[in-house]
């Protein structure tokens, strides 16, 4: 038998086009199911011709390997990551290395890191995104783990990774432990956040501008060749073109209430375990538990009325260069919530110590991965003029960019809540982005409150930071204060 360069388990859609993907750039892979029947419709269907080796058991998976083994493993994120890897350890020399490439949670990868690395294996966590055409003809891969394991998959990572323009491959090494995971993690967060403001700009144009599909479609189409320009948008201009049997809009005929797997829900509840605002982000995640709540939605829409809805004729009297305010809304709130993404990652970069280089994180997501756009390459050369830029909001080329379409953005949030048209990401983002550039918030009359019932005591402005003041609000409290600590 041959012995192949790599193993593959877990022959989903992901895992057998990233297999027909490993075969195009000449390696040999030896694949593994739990379901034989479906390595072998594998084997005589796409996979037929090409290097691709079937195995019936884990054994025969390991045993058709060249040392050091790497074995990726594409099964759903969870228990059924650990069984397997359970199962493989036996069978496996020091030295021999298992990629997790599924949307993993990173803790998890941190302490598979550490497990196998306490049995002389190595472990990648890898996020791999770009959907079934990534898989097939290259994905972004974001892998991190144990280090001393990237020598030994860098080439063939790289190889089926895309490419961006001058060929640099959207795949390098991220960190060590949950750092790829994270980074997956995060990029999923952003996916929703990206998804949510276009789905705003679809509704406004469709809710309040009465604008037909096509007319939708080709907004979007003109915005996909300018600063907008992304997968996502160009998908949705496919999208509102597309017509069913009876000629009308696909689009109307789907239930509007979306789904989630949970990456997004993650990215937020690290961004409140850290401190750190994905506000942006979070509405994006409520705006999909919203819609699922639809036949509440239903009862309520008869019980407290439906938001305003315009007249062709009038269309709110938005204006016809509306189109532009709402394109110049979805910009900065994206905007926002990259910046928010960024500071996210940089602080989980200081509290798990990875040595994050966030330009090269921008350019993992430029081509390949379901958020890749133009606007990433801007991203690179702010991380290029200052390295440890705390976030984009900082920086001249999104200061401007915000700047100029701050008077848009506050047009569509003003109109969308007079009409009862809900834009939470556009509306968040701009509250966000007011308090972020706030030398004074009203958080000294949060302190104040703290401490008159509490004793939680403040600092002062006149004082240095980490001196703690309380005052005897009432004149009947005690001496006692309460310990000053943050969650
Ligand atoms: C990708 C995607 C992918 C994710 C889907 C579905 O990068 O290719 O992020 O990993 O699983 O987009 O995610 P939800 O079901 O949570 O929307």
């Amino acid at each position: 038998m041959t012995s192949a360069d790599i193993g593959l388990i877990g022959l989903a859609v992901m895992g057998q086009n990233l297999v027909l993907n490993m075969d195009d750039h000449g390696y040999t892979v030896a694949v593994y199911n739990r379901t034989t029947a479906r390595t072998v419709e594998f084997l005589d269907g796409p996979a037929r011709g090409k290097r691709v080796m079937g195995t019936r058991t884990v054994d025969e998976l390991v045993a058709a390997l060249k040392p050091p083994r790497r074995i990726m493993l594409m099964v759903k994120a969870g228990g059924a990551v650990d069984a397997i890897i359970e199962q493989l350890i036996p069978l496996l020399d020091a030295g021999d290395i298992i990629i997790d490439g599924g949307n993993s949670y990173f803790e998890d990868s941190v302490r598979r890191t550490r497990r196998l690395g306490e049995r002389g294996l190595r472990f990648i966590g890898t996020g791999i995104s770009g959907g079934e055409e990534g898989a097939r003809h290259g994905p972004s891969i974001m892998p991190g783990g144990d280090p001393a394991a990237w020598p030994h998959v860098k080439g063939i990572l790289q190889a089926i990774a895309a490419k961006v323009a001058d060929g640099t491959p959207c795949c390098d090494w991220v960190g060590p432990g949950g750092a790829g995971h994270y980074t997956k993690m995060v990029h999923n967060g952003i996916e929703y956040g990206d998804m949510q403001v276009i789905a705003e700009a679809y509704h406004l144009m469709r809710a309040g501008l009465g604008m037909s599909h096509p007319e939708m479609a080709s907004t979007f189409r003109r915005w996909g060749d300018g600063l907008l320009d992304s997968y996502l948008v160009d998908i949705t201009a496919d999208i509102l073109d597309h017509t069913d049997e009876r000629g009308e809009p696909t689009l109307e005929a789907i239930l509007d209430a979306a789904g989630q797997k949970g990456t997004g829900k993650w990215t937020v509840i690290d961004s409140l375990h850290l401190g750190y605002p994905m506000t942006l982000v979070a509405e994006a995640v409520y705006a999909r538990v919203v819609s699922a709540l639809h036949d509440q939605r239903i009862e309520a829409a008869g019980v407290l009325g439906p938001g305003s809805q315009p007249s062709k004729a009038t269309r709110h009297g938005w204006g016809d260069d509306f189109v532009d305010a709402i394109h110049d809304a979805l910009y900065a709130s994206k905007i926002v919530s990259y910046a928010q993404g960024f500071m996210l990652l940089g602080a989980a970069g200081r509290e798990h110590g990875w040595d994050l280089d966030y330009g090269r994180i921008a350019q993992l997501w430029r081509e390949g991965c379901i958020i890749r756009a133009a606007f990433l390459d801007d991203i690179t050369a702010a991380f290029t003029r200052r390295p440890g830029l705390p976030s984009l909001l900082l920086d001249g080329f999104f200061v401007d960019a915000v700047r100029r379409a701050d008077p848009g953005w506050r047009r569509v949030v003003n109109a969308a809540v007079r009409a009862g048209i809900p834009v939470p990401a556009y509306s968040s983002a701009l509250a966000f982005y007011d308090a972020y550039r706030s030398e004074r918030l009203p958080a000294n009359l949060v302190q104040a409150q703290r401490d008159y019932f509490g004793a939680h005591t403040y600092e002062r402005l006149d004082r240095p930071r980490g001196e703690f003041f309380h005052t005897d609000w009432t004149g009947t409290g005690g001496g006692a204060t309460s310990g000053s600590y943050q969650a």
